[in-house]
């Protein structure tokens, strides 16, 4: 479920927005630059403001979609409130990262690069977070949780609700 894109509220990001294309249109790889503020800008690439870069730099739809969607540093969604990244490096994985994701998505119904209906979570698979001495490891917000069992994910996740 998306809300309906405010073009209103998004006024000054816009405004931004278009300057930096102004500054950048001519350089190499403008559309990585331009999508890479628009990630900064807005927190996720919004079908409106794709459209409008399309317009603007007289790309394609389809391109930009196309690079958004290979480049994992972009998402096509807003993230929700808490952000959980969930650790798939390799002291992670081998030490069960792979149950932690399942067990996450099952509690928040939802999978790896999706927002809860409601806004308040959303599951990212990330890399080494360098705390493998922990592992399993996951990120809320920027904080580490480690050591991680299905019980205790549960109980983590429920002090985030
Ligand atoms: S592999 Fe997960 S913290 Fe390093």
């Amino acid at each position: 479920m998306e809300l309906k894109f405010n073009w209103e509220a998004n006024r000054e990001k816009i405004d931004k927005l278009n300057e930096f294309i102004e500054n950048n249109r001519h350089k190499d790889g403008v559309l990585m630059l331009v999508l890479q503020e628009v990630q900064e800008l807005f927190g996720y690439i919004p079908y409106e403001i794709a459209k409008l870069i399309s317009k603007e730099l007289k790309i394609p739809l389809a391109e930009i979609f196309g690079v958004a969607t290979f480049y994992s540093q972009f998402s096509l969604h807003p993230k929700g409130e808490n952000v959980i990244g969930v650790c798939l490096g390799t002291a992670c994985y081998v030490k069960g990262g792979q149950e932690i994701l399942k067990k996450i998505e099952e509690l928040l119904g939802i999978t790896v690069g999706q927002t809860t209906p409601d806004g308040r979570f959303s599951i990212d698979a990330t890399r080494c977070l360098g705390s493998c001495g922990l592992a399993p490891v996951m990120m809320i917000n920027g904080q580490i949780h480690g050591r991680l069992t299905a019980d205790r994910v549960e109980e983590i996740i429920e002090q985030y609700r």
